[in-house]
């Protein structure tokens, strides 16, 4: 990774850069690589929906009642770390990181993040956290499904990032060190039906973002196609 002149010197203060996109199109590595690259926080908030989805289970809690979920989701408290080279999430005070990433996490996230409640608990402290980096003077890359869209609609840098599905379901798979491609990619298609029809906050390429496919692309290059939009807009503060 080539480092860039001055990228650490606060120069993207104030800066929000919106990574939007379906499961496996690369998102988290590009998210972070960008951030580590500029010396931006990080927010990954597909993580969020995860660890609310963990405390609900942890609890006994009927994640297919949606209002068992909306009542239960108000008292579950959530603390995301924004180093890009070390990720951290808490749920009611027990470190998630791992435990999130497992089948049982991954096979409830998508209903409980249908629950609008959720998205209203969890987009308002997703606001907080950027308005927070912001006011101490940084900038932020905020990954998730309705970034552009409606959590950061002001962001002066919006991406959509697409793959298609046997890369996305490959790339899963590689991660999780599963040996069935074709079950993570049945998983991966049952999530992004589930994402982009639910009535709250469906994924969808907000106004304004910029659609990359990194189909063909190494990561790197990925990293380097958000890096040039960001250097488009200048510094905004
Ligand atoms: O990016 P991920 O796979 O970790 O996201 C987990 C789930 O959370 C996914 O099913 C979609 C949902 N999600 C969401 O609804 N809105 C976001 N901003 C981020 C994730």
């Amino acid at each position: 990774m080539s480092e860039r002149q001055g990228a650490n010197d606060g120069r993207a203060t104030g800066l929000v850069v919106a990574v939007d996109g379906p499961s496996g199109s690369g998102k988290s590595s590009t998210a972070r690589g960008v951030a580590s690259r500029l010396g931006l926080a990080y927010l990954d908030t597909g993580a969020m929906y995860r660890a609310m989805t963990w405390a609900l289970l942890q609890r006994g809690t009927d994640v297919s009642d949606a209002d068992a979920v909306a009542r239960e989701a108000e008292s579950v408290v959530i603390v995301s770390g924004t180093d890009p080279l070390g990720p951290t999430i808490e749920a009611d005070g027990t470190d998630v990181s791992e435990p999130i990433r497992g089948s049982d996490v991954t096979d409830h996230v998508s209903p409980v993040a249908t629950v609008a409640r959720v998205r209203e608990l969890l987009v308002d402290l997703q606001r907080r956290t950027i308005a927070d980096v912001l006011e101490a003077g940084r900038g932020i890359v905020v990954e998730g499904r309705d970034i552009g869209s409606v959590v950061a609609p002001d962001a002066p840098v919006k991406v959509y990032l697409v793959a298609d599905a046997a890369a996305r379901a490959a790339r899963r798979a590689a991660e999780t060190g599963a040996a069935d491609t074709s079950a993570t990619a049945e998983s991966l298609a049952r999530r992004d039906q589930i994402d982009s029809t639910r009535a709250a906050s469906p994924l969808v390429r907000a106004d304004g973002a910029v659609q990359v496919d990194g189909t063909h692309l190494t990561l790197e290059q990925v990293i380097d196609t958000v890096v040039a939009l960001v250097d488009e807009v200048g510094d905004p503060a």
